[in-house]
């Protein structure tokens, strides 16, 4: 199948490198199309580079916007038409970066970077909040765990989202746990009690049905 990716920077490039190994055909895009240039190269016949975002998702069963919080709903607009009836998965966290490198959040405390998409999305799209616990290089070093797989935690509000994301996790080589509805996703994200934890999946349960969510976030 294909997924489409639209961001080949830190996060997107790894989660390409291990869907193509896992199988998928992806089709790349990026702001100016030479990170894009360069993923494909390395990954091979798998990979696509799209003219751009839009074309990104010609064909594309799904699409995977590894995209800095604060591009993501200009990047939404202008596919907004193609997005429809297509499964969006979402790995951003609601920060910024100056250009000192300082991180700071952009959203108030407590408002989910996925309750906020969601408003974002056209209403045919089905949203997926996945793939954005791990820090770029425990996603690389937790794939294809044996013999315990690694567990990448998703927030979805519909079955069909589930279902679809699912799949796309296990072929990057991570067992998939739903944490809940979209209304959840904050437990997901920088903060949240489940952001950048490699667990396997007996502890991934117990801790989605365990405690109440812990705010890890820093004010
Ligand atoms: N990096 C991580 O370890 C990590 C872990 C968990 C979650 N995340 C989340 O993942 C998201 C991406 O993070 P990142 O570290 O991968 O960021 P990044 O390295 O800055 O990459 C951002 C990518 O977005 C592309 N881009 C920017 N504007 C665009 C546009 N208008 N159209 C298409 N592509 C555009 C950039 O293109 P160019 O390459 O052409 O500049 C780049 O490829 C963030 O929201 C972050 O919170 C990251």
């Amino acid at each position: 199948m294909t997924t489409a990716i639209i961001g080949t920077g830190g996060l997107g490039s790894v989660i390409a490198r291990h869907l193509a190994s896992g199988g998928e055909s992806v089709r790349l895009s990026s702001a100016d199309n030479e990170s894009a240039r360069k993923l494909a190269a390395q990954i091979g016949r798998a990979a696509v580079v799209a003219v751009d975002n839009r074309d990104a998702l010609q064909g594309a069963d799904a699409v995977i916007l590894a995209l800095r919080f604060t591009v993501l709903r200009g990047v939404i607009d202008e596919i907004a038409g193609p997005l429809n009836d297509k499964l969006v998965v979402v790995p951003s966290n609601p920060l910024t970066i100056d250009a000192q490198g300082n991180v700071s959040r952009v959203l108030p405390k407590g408002q989910s970077s996925g309750k906020v998409v969601a408003g974002w999305l056209p209403k045919g799209a089905r949203l997926a909040m996945a793939f954005g616990t791990l820090p770029a290089d425990h996603f690389e070093s937790s794939s294809n765990r044996s013999p315990e797989p690694a567990v990448l935690f998703y927030a979805a509000d519909d079955d069909r989202a589930g279902e679809e994301v699912e799949r796309l996790i296990r072929t990057a080589g991570f067992e998939p746990v739903k944490v809940g509805g979209i209304e959840q996703s904050g437990r997901l994200e920088v903060g949240g009690d489940l952001h950048d934890l490699v667990v396997g999946p007996a502890e991934a349960r117990s801790l989605i049905g365990g405690a109440p969510p812990r705010d890890r976030s820093p004010g």
